[in-house]
């Protein structure tokens, strides 16, 4: 029953492609991470949370184990600096690490970014294997290539695009993922449905009260569909030159509330929610959708355990014009103009070239006022 919940998906990228494995039970398995080169120089890199719980499993299943370092980092936003990411670099020049080492990232969005990065530094780049071990960096962040590190100014600022050899996902880890940090996954999962995707939208509806109960054979479904998606996507448009900035639905809204709040306050998933709303209601009060699809996915994020409005204590001390100069420096921003990922229904967002700014201000002034 268990092997037939495994799933092998491949992204598509000519001589850069690489596996991504999904299975509950994978890192119990030898061939968890076939295919891939293991050099001399390993680097495992995990956070001070996941460290003590998968680790030792990891570093067993590594062939020449004894060669592989063990660097823990802090865990949580606030640490996806550049300061921290020295660590990493520091870690890699004490083992002597040369052009063939690997970097293997074992954690959420958070590790998975930062040893993404770091891989992509390291003598102008080497590999990096992703094994992540949230929900959303199961969805979304441990595939694709994009790693950055956070500045005081925002989000994933300094970055660079680096794909990973390969993306192992064994599902079971989601068992010890405190609910908050599930549901939070969970709003990426949504995103898929609510870009492109009605029919995917209509499934998580109707699975909803089994994702947010964690059942493992709809999280594996989720996985595997959210996974399809963001390979196809990638496939289509690597480096964000066009379809790609679809995935980012909610994010400018999302990533601005992070940055403006010193990171931490809301967990990303949860920014992305109440960005995903931001985006949907702009939408509507533009004449660009429908009032009704708003409401279904408020309704859909809120069985979710998701935020469906900033909550009061964050929202009385953020200012509308501040989050908007937060939105300017977004990266999909492009020569000062406000570009958002905006929304006709339910599976069809689209790129808006030169938003109006009053628009958005006056959503965010609202929005502020109304804190949930
Ligand atoms: P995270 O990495 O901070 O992990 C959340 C928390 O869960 C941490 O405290 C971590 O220690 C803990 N944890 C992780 N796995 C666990 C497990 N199995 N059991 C118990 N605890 C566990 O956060 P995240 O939500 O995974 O990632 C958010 C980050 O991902 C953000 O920085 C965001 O910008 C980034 N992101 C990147 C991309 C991309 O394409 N690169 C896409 C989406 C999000
Ligand atoms: N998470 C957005 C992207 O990978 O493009």
């Amino acid at each position: 029953m268990r092997r037939s919940e495994s799933r092998e998906l491949q992204v598509e990228l000519g001589a850069r492609a690489y596996p991504i494995r999904i299975a509950p039970g994978l890192l119990d398995r030898r061939d968890a991470f076939a295919g891939v080169r293991f050099p001399r120089h390993v680097l495992l890199v995990t956070d001070a949370n996941v460290a003590p719980l998968y680790a030792d499993r990891v570093r067993r299943l590594l062939p020449g184990q004894q060669e592989a370092a063990l660097l823990v980092l802090p865990a949580g936003e606030q640490h996806k600096t550049l300061a921290t990411c020295t660590k990493i670099f520091s870690a890699l020049a004490d083992m002597q690490a040369s052009r063939d080492a690997l970097v293997v990232a074992l954690g959420g969005g958070v590790i998975g970014d930062m040893a993404g990065f770091a891989a992509a530094c390291w003598m102008r780049g080497v590999r990096c294997l992703q094994i992540p071990t949230t929900l959303l960096a199961m969805v979304d962040s441990s595939v694709g290539g994009k790693t950055a590190v956070d500045l005081p100014q925002g989000k994933n600022l300094v970055g660079a695009f680096h794909q990973p050899c390969a993306v192992a996902i064994d599902t079971d880890l989601l068992a010890t993922l405190p609910a908050r940090e599930l549901s939070a996954g969970l709003a990426e999962v949504v995103k898929y449905g609510a870009l492109g995707d009605a029919a995917f939208f209509g499934w998580i509806e109707q699975h909803a009260d089994a994702l947010v109960a964690g059942d493992a054979t709809t999280l594996v479904q989720a996985v595997h569909r959210s996974c399809e998606h963001k390979a196809s996507v990638v496939v289509a448009d690597e480096t964000e030159q066009g379809v790609r900035a679809l995935l980012n639905f909610g994010h400018t809204f999302g990533h601005a509330i992070e940055a403006e709040t010193g990171y931490g306050a809301l967990l990303h998933g949860e920014a992305v929610a109440i960005g995903m709303l931001l985006a949907a209601r702009l939408s509507s009060e533009m004449g660009l959708a429908p009032l009704l699809d708003v409401a279904r996915l408020a309704a859909l994020l809120e069985r979710l355990h998701l935020p469906i409005a900033i909550p009061a204590k964050i929202a009385a001390r953020l200012d509308p014009s501040a989050l908007l100069a937060r939105m300017r420096l977004d990266k999909k921003t492009v020569s000062g103009r406000l570009r958002l990922i905006l929304w006709r229904r339910i599976g069809h967002a689209f790129v808006a070239e030169d938003v109006d700014s009053h628009h958005v201000l006056e959503l965010l002034t609202d929005a502020l006022a109304d804190g949930g």
